[in-house]
């Protein structure tokens, strides 16, 4: 957080050591608070700059990925703009399969990067042209290619145990009693939430989950962007996680309005809904307690999305809110 004294050499360097921000205008009736981890502030926008660089080592390691190779993903944005990111670093090509749901901004980033970009039909994981396969595909076709698999690959909680979850307990681990973060691989909330309960067994692990997904529900198209899924992913420890919570858009970009303006803080629409989701916790406890939620990604990706589209009424949503529902099977 603090700026290193000499010069990096290079951008990866800058990867993690990100804030974390203690909410003072979107608080909780019962007076504990709520502290968001603000992953925007890695150098590529977001949480994944983390896992990019671990799995990039991890297939070089592995002899995967030698020099002048290729880089192939799957990925709904910020995975590709942070591999792309260590790609221009490294001197390797990147090809990203992305789905048609991305927002315009992700994939204008990608190609920012210098990476090549094909947006497929965001079809379930059943259908074989689902982004995933595909990707996987070209991958094993493509000479010197490597299939970075961030929805398989153990680097990737990986990355969020040895960096992510340190971080957190050093910055508010004595006052924490719960974490909440959404879950689309499932890297952070269980590489996060398994360092944290290997420090603290009683904090709370709570996924927020957009309603849709199949973690609190039956599968239904949703729009909010990188959590959520139709599957259970590899890298996703279910054990890890307590509670799951649901959110709809609506309450969901509705929230990330309302951070915006009344908190300063420029996040994308699943940090508003993992934030309807940590307001709902903070409730439980009373002060000194705070809720650590966190933040995978900046506003800025979404300003031909909700942020630039007024399709959603801009609702003054109630600390409580009553309109996400909580389905609530532990696990
Ligand atoms: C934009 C974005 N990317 C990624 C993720 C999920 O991260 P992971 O793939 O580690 O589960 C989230 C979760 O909230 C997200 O909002």
């Amino acid at each position: 957080m603090n700026p290193p004294d000499k010069p990096l050499s290079s951008i990866v360097e800058a990867i993690g050591h990100t804030p974390m921000v203690r909410l003072s205008r979107i608080i909780p009736k019962s007076g504990a608070s709520v502290a968001l981890k603000l992953e925007s502030m890695n150098p590529g926008g977001s949480t994944k700059d983390r896992i990019a660089l671990a799995l990039v080592n991890a297939a070089e390691r592995e002899g995967r990925l030698r020099p002048g190779g290729t880089i192939v993903e799957a990925t709904a944005g910020n995975t590709g703009i942070a591999l792309a990111m260590v790609a221009a670093v490294r001197g390797y090509r990147a090809i990203f399969y992305v789905p048609d749901k991305m927002s315009a901004d992700k994939i204008r980033l990608l190609g920012a990067y210098g990476a090549e970009v094909r947006v497929v039909k965001d079809v379930p994981r059943s259908d074989p042209l689902n982004y995933q396969h595909q990707a996987r595909q070209l991958a094993e076709e493509l000479p010197n290619a490597a299939y970075m698999g961030q929805f398989e690959h153990p680097a990737n909680p990986d990355a969020h145990f040895a960096t992510t979850g340190p971080e957190i307990w050093d910055q508010c681990g004595r006052e924490m009693v719960a974490f909440v973060a959404g879950a689309g691989t499932g890297g952070t909330i269980s590489g996060i939430g398994r360092y944290l309960k290997s420090k603290n067994p009683e904090i709370a692990v709570v996924g927020a989950d957009p309603v849709g997904s199949i973690f609190t529900g039956s599968y239904q198209p949703f729009q909010i962007e990188g959590m959520g899924e139709d599957y259970y992913p590899q890298t996703l420890d279910t054990a890890v996680v307590d509670r799951w919570v649901a959110v709809s858009d609506a309450d969901a970009f509705a929230m990330a309005k309302r951070l915006a303006r009344e908190e300063g803080i420029l996040a994308g629409g699943s940090t508003g809904a993992i934030l309807v989701v940590a307001l709902q916790v903070a409730e439980d406890f009373p002060a000194p307690s705070t809720v650590v939620a966190l933040a995978p990604d900046t506003g800025r990706n979404y300003l031909s999305g909700f942020f630039g589209r007024n399709l959603l009424p801009d609702a003054n949503l109630p600390i409580e809110s009553d309109k996400a529902q909580s389905v609530g099977h532990d696990r």
